[in-house]
């Protein structure tokens, strides 16, 4: 058997990616918060309760996990409805819980990338018209000026808007995530909302930390035509231009591109620093008549596909390749914000997490400026809609005893990132189904 190993650029950044909902628990001041407690929203009438206790603390144990597994960067988001309870009353107590978890991070070698928002809106937000209102963007502005004036001796590495093209359409096209709004039109409202609140957060965080690298993270699904027939070709295009490419297009040269219509966005032009892809599985679409709420595609797993637990994601690492393909073209600085698999017993994620890293490799070796990896998630947390019926961690979480298992993943992702590579020994071990994938004779 040959011995080889696939090392990665000096200073590559090992991390996992969580958000403030997802793990801090016991927070009743956003509008998710109030979405669990109506009937039928989340699956099994779950409710995130205390989700991971990080907002009690147990953030430093689970960041000592992290550590010791020789993670040395983390993605974790603020809770606007905690830091801003209320329509300009800010909340000292919550600035220094994030700076007190920051330089918890610190301590331990592991360097913060911040997200400002990652689904959840203050309730009164929400309540005043949330992301459908063009006034979202001067009060994202004011939100985001307070947090990074608070937080600015202790990262200078943002995320403004976490998947704002999951968002957009969760929330207001197909409806599963608060307010529920099943209106293709007010998605697009929302998106243009979206585009101009972050370029009006990037230029403020540049106006008080010149020197800060400041992008988003947008999930990327590719969209490949299930047949040869043309419509089905016009279908994935067509979601691949609203879903991939709208948002990162329009903050490169401040035009934007609506499926039907145009219009300009100037001060959106030039605003990332970097481009932050979230990259999960992608899609076969075909064309359905039926569906015009979703501009007539259907997108689905093609036969046989490795799928999760719950089908919920397919596991297909040259999907990887492309999501940094596709966004190598926009010249920027890569960072793979999120990646990860629902798979409670561990059964895929050995494998997803070496064939998809493979990918990662492959591109960082062939002179793409991929910079870093965020697996999705260090441990188990509340997964919106879908509750606890999915388990991403790396490490198993019982919601009820709040307590952690390490998972076999857990342990190979400890391996690559001290090593900064996969050896055929990792494979080997962990996931021998791939070896002759990834090492071929
Ligand atoms: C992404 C979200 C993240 C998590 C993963 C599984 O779309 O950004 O919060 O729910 O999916």
């Amino acid at each position: 058997m040959i011995e080889a190993a696939f090392h990665y650029p000096k200073g590559f950044l090992w991390g996992t990616a969580t958000s403030s909902h997802q793990v801090e628990g016991g927070n009743r001041l956003n509008d998710w918060w109030a979405w669990e407690q109506q009937p039928g929203r989340i699956l099994q009438g779950a409710r995130s309760g205390l989700a991971c206790d990080w907002w009690g603390g147990r953030w430093k144990e689970d960041l000592d996990r992290a550590a010791a597994g020789g993670q040395n960067a983390h993605r974790l988001s603020v809770e606007w409805s905690r830091i801003e309870p209320e329509p300009g009353r800010w909340d000292p107590h919550a600035l220094d819980f994030y700076r007190e978890l920051l330089a918890g991070m610190r301590e331990r070698g592991i360097e913060p990338m911040v997200t400002l928002h990652h689904f959840t809106n203050p309730l009164w937000l929400a309540e005043a018209g949330g992301w459908e209102d063009e006034g979202i963007a001067a009060r994202f502005e004011a939100f985001t000026r307070k947090t990074v004036a608070a937080l600015k001796d202790l990262t200078a590495f943002w995320c403004t808007i976490n998947e704002p093209n999951v968002y957009a359409y969760c929330a207001f096209a197909n409806g599963v995530f608060p307010p529920g709004r099943k209106d293709i039109r007010a998605a697009l409202r929302v998106m243009r909302n979206q585009i101009l609140a972050h370029a009006r957060a990037y230029h403020a965080i540049h106006e008080i930390q010149p020197q800060a690298r400041v992008g988003i993270a947008l999930q990327y699904r590719g969209m490949t035509p299930h047949t040869a027939n043309p419509l089905d070709a016009l279908a994935a295009r067509t979601q691949a231009r609203l879903f991939n490419d709208l948002i990162p297009l329009a903050l490169t040269d401040g035009r934007l591109r609506f499926p039907v219509g145009r219009g300009r966005v100037a001060q959106a032009a030039r605003t990332q620093d970097y481009l932050g892809v979230n990259y999960y599985s992608y899609d076969h679409v075909s064309f359905d008549f039926g569906r015009p709420g979703e501009l007539f595609a259907r997108r689905f797993y093609p036969k046989g596909a490795d799928l999760s637990d719950i089908g919920w994601n397919a596991n297909m690492p040259e999907g990887m390749a492309r999501a940094i393909r596709w966004a190598n073209a926009f010249g920027l600085p890569i960072y793979i914000t999120e990646n990860g698999i629902e798979d409670e017993a561990d059964r895929i994620r050995p494998r997803y997490l070496a064939q998809h890293l493979h990918q990662v490799w492959k591109a960082a070796n062939t002179g793409v400026p991929v910079k870093g990896y965020f697996h999705w998630s260090l441990l188990d947390n509340f997964e919106w809609e879908r509750g606890w019926t999915q388990r991403y961690g790396l490490w198993a979480l019982d919601p009820e005893t709040q307590r952690r298992t390490e998972r076999p993943s857990a342990r190979l992702y400890a391996e690559i990132c001290k090593e900064n590579g996969i050896t055929s020994g990792m494979v080997r071990r962990y996931a021998p189904e791939i070896y002759p994938v990834l090492f071929p004779g």
